[in-house]
């Protein structure tokens, strides 16, 4: 423990000073396709200015074993829709209300799939997009020292997408998936976004039928267990349109790094005595049925953690899971108290650790404010998990 203790967040930079950073060129598009991601590691292949040796963030879960890092209560501080056709309002209309399945609901996840489904175009990339509408819609709220007129700066060190950060999280355990994010500092904020992966674009081309036809089941069982009024009731019998989504946006401190993020939220409990948002909020997640002691440590390991790390950070309570079995029926439903979940693992023989996931990400975080040292919107700095410089 001392060793981990005494770990120093600093130990792992180097050479904060030097410039890892250039700008882009005015018709510049990201040279990412050429970046180094796990497993697949191909070669680095970009033209950064360095001196010295590279700045460089290990992702090693040893050195965050620390205690806990401080993370204040989410606070709600807006929310935002995105409707049938993925047009943004400034509003909660896209908001659903959990109706509590039976325990064993035989719900056909399949249902729907060739004749009542909108899928939205995944090529469309938003990146921020929908983040930086809100705060302009906002930004009289957000810039309390008036002159809202001309671009403020934000009391934020950060803004970025909840998904991203869970990413950060669940980096020291994740060793398939890879990530690539980019930075940009303006005026003072630092603002993160995902660049897309050429292993996760390749994935994404080979897909097999089987794997979007899954992709799918999810979204169904929201329909099942989500209403779109207070009073009304699920309406299976309806069209799944991906595009749709409620956002909330969520102001919280990561030791010193202030956050203002956005995530999107399944639905509420429709309980008029429910606390306020985020209390209220419930997250919908499927899952393979559980059959044996494997599957149950596996669900632990892997499944959990990311479940957690996606709900803890907005501050969402609870996950209301759908265990199905092969043929894509929903066998039982089970929930999982975020708060709970800890313990839930504590008898998993070298499981994760929320500290571990915090710590990393706090890290990270530090790393990014001495990396993108430019307050240039044309200066993007990106990082693999690897955690190791790119700049274009
Ligand atoms: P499951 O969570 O039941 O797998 P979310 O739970 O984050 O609200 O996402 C809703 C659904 O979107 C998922 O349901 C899954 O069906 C689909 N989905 C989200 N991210 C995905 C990904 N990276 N790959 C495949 N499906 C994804
Ligand atoms: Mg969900």
């Amino acid at each position: 423990m001392d060793q981990h203790r005494s770990h120093n967040p600093n130990s792992s930079y180097q050479n904060p000073q030097s410039a890892y950073r250039r700008h882009r060129d005015a018709g510049g598009r990201n040279h990412c396709e050429n970046k180094r991601s796990r497993p697949n590691q191909q070669q680095q292949h970009h033209h950064h200015h360095q001196s010295g040796p590279a700045p460089n963030l290990s992702t090693r879960k040893e050195l965050y074993e620390r205690d806990f890092p401080v993370y204040k209560q989410p606070v709600e501080i807006g929310c935002f829709s995105l409707d049938s056709e993925r047009r943004f309002f400034n509003d909660g209309r896209q908001m659903r209300y959990y109706v509590e399945p039976e325990r064993n609901p035989n719900f056909d996840l399949r249902d729907g799939y060739k004749d009542r489904y909108i899928k939205r175009d995944g090529n469309v990339k938003e990146k921020l997009d929908h983040i930086l509408r809100w705060i302009l819609a906002n930004k009289s709220k957000l810039c309390s020292k008036g002159a809202a007129a001309s671009p403020c700066a934000l009391d934020f060190d950060f803004v970025t997408w909840r998904g991203h950060l869970t990413k950060l999280l669940t980096t020291p355990y994740e060793m398939r998936e890879g990530w690539l994010l980019a930075v940009t500092r303006f005026k003072g904020t630092l603002y993160i976004s995902e660049v897309e992966t050429e292993a996760a674009r390749r994935e994404q081309e080979n897909r097999t039928e089987r794997h979007e036809e899954m992709m799918y089941w999810g979204y169904k069982f929201e329909q099942y267990t989500c209403a779109d009024d207070v009073h009304s009731l699920p309406d299976p019998g309806g069209v799944v349109n991906t595009n749709e989504a409620f956002c909330t946006v969520v102001q919280t401190r990561l030791a010193d790094h202030r956050l203002l993020f956005s995530g999107e939220v399944d639905c509420r409990d429709k309980d008029p005595k429910a606390p306020a948002p985020p209390a209220c909020y419930v997250e919908l997640k499927t899952s393979a049925e559980i059959c044996t002691p494997k599957q149950r440590s596996n669900f632990h390991r892997f499944k959990l953690l990311k479940w957690w790390a996606q709900s803890f950070l907005p501050g969402v309570p609870r996950v209301v899971a759908g265990f199905k079995d092969d043929e894509g029926v929903v066998v039982n439903v089970d929930t999982f108290p975020i708060s709970k979940i800890s313990q839930l693992i504590k008898n998993e023989h070298n499981c994760w650790k929320p500290t571990v996931c915090m710590n990393f990400c706090c890290d990270f975080l530090s790393f990014v404010k001495q990396i993108a040292i430019e307050d240039h919107p044309r200066s993007v700095a990106v990082r693999d998990d690897a955690v190791q410089p790119f700049f274009f």
